[in-house]
């Protein structure tokens, strides 16, 4: 039998956010006169996030289910607070026998989650109910545990007024988070194109925030000044449809978008296939057309949950016009930035921001590095999923 003991591990493995411990399969290790830790089921119960039984047989959930605690496991459960999360496999008969499912009802009383078993070829060469769930599913199970402890955790530190350091590590583990980043690039012809300052510097920042709280993360990527981060899954498109398709691709996976990017509002109706030549030609017309509002069709797709956040780049009336805009694009959250401030706005490593949020909240930012206003952005996400 295998239990896991899952630890946040931040610090150790930022893209790998759990430190995953195998419990010993020596029944005496607790208490194996050569073990220097004649305590380790106390000192290995108090600093996990979730204990997770996977195969769990029939004795153990018995064993459980009673407060039996005569070996290493059995004492671990009894002596930690985490959530328990038990995947039970064993033969068919032993699990339908009216004990064994007795002894599920009262673990599910005392709060432990089940993934139960499915039908299927058993170790037993039976068929029937008592297969272990497809390891996939149990791993997603256990994120969702995890991250509805850190919910647990953040509500509980707003009814108690502690407003500051949200920051938990792994606080945004089981959000899936789809974002925007950088300038498009629209072809005049082979040559030329219209574009923007974008460096991606913002929308990274915000990729690189959420990557290390534990999220999974997706960036659609215009043309940056700067790497992404490692650890994201990275989709590239240049100009505006380019990224309207890639986003519409990946939306239905997606928990949060974040629309970062600086995306040109206009592209040449008809980009010429042959280097336009400019002799002859004192004047050059262009005729523009508008590129599609990646943000607002987001926001019009939405599925039930999904979080939609954009960022309006102001010169003046800041505030205002990022409100007008959250409002036209239905949006949770709009990050204003004025980006004529010295050290905010395009291609620098710093922003000066206010987070406004549908239900009204205002948050005006002094200038900061634009990582710390991600980690500050990624706070109010994890506000309105509490709420
Ligand atoms: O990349 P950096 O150099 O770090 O600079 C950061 C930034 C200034 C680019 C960034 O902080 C920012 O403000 N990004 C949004 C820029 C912008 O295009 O703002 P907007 O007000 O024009 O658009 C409003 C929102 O709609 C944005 O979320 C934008 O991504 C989105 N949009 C706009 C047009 C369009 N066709 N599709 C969109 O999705």
């Amino acid at each position: 039998m295998s239990q896991l003991l899952v630890r946040r591990s931040h610090r150790v493995q930022p893209h790998r956010p759990y430190q995953v411990f195998s419990l010993p399969d020596d029944q005496e290790y607790d208490y194996d006169p050569a073990n220097p830790d004649p305590i380790a089921h106390i000192n290995f119960s108090q600093d996990i996030d979730l204990l997770l039984i996977v195969p769990a047989t029939a004795n153990i959930i018995a064993k459980f289910a009673n407060g039996v605690a005569d070996d290493f496991l059995s004492s671990t459960y009894l002596a930690s607070t985490a959530p328990v999360m038990i995947a039970p496999a064993m033969n068919t008969t032993m699990w339908e026998q009216p004990a064994t499912q007795r002894n599920i009802q009262r673990l599910k009383a005392d709060g432990v989650h089940f993934v139960e078993p499915v039908a299927g070829e058993l170790a037993c060469k039976t068929v029937g109910t008592g297969k272990l769930e497809d390891v996939e599913n149990i791993v997603s199970q256990a994120l969702k545990v995890l991250s509805e402890k850190t919910k647990k955790v953040i509500k509980e530190n707003i009814e108690a007024g502690r407003n500051g350091d949200f920051a938990l590590k792994n606080d945004l583990s089981g959000e899936r988070l789809l974002i925007t980043v950088g300038g498009t690039r629209e072809a005049i012809d082979p040559v030329r194109f219209i574009s923007n300052h974008s460096s991606g510097k913002m929308g990274f920042a915000v990729a690189e925030a959420a990557r290390d709280r534990g999220a999974e993360v997706t960036v659609v990527c215009g043309v940056t000044a700067v790497e992404p981060p490692n650890g994201v899954a990275v989709i590239n498109a240049v100009s505006a449809r380019e990224m309207f398709d890639a986003v519409m691709k990946e939306l239905a996976n997606a928990t949060v978008f974040v629309g970062a990017a600086a995306v040109a509002d206009y592209a040449p109706t008809n980009a010429a296939d042959a280097k336009i030549k400019k002799e002859n030609q004192d004047k050059l017309i262009l005729e523009l057309k508008k590129t599609p509002d990646i943000l607002s069709e987001v926001s019009k797709r939405r599925k039930k949950g999904q979080l939609v956040i954009g960022f309006a780049a102001e010169t003046n009336e800041v505030v205002t016009y990022a409100k007008i805009k959250m409002g036209k694009k239905d949006l949770d959250m709009v990050i204003a930035n004025d980006i004529t401030k010295e050290g905010a706005g395009f291609n620098t490593d710093t922003n000066i921001a206010t987070i406004l949020t549908r239900v009204g909240s205002e948050i005006e930012l002094p200038l900061m590095s634009k990582r710390a206003l991600a980690d500050r952005i990624l706070d109010e996400i994890l506000k309105i999923r509490a709420a």
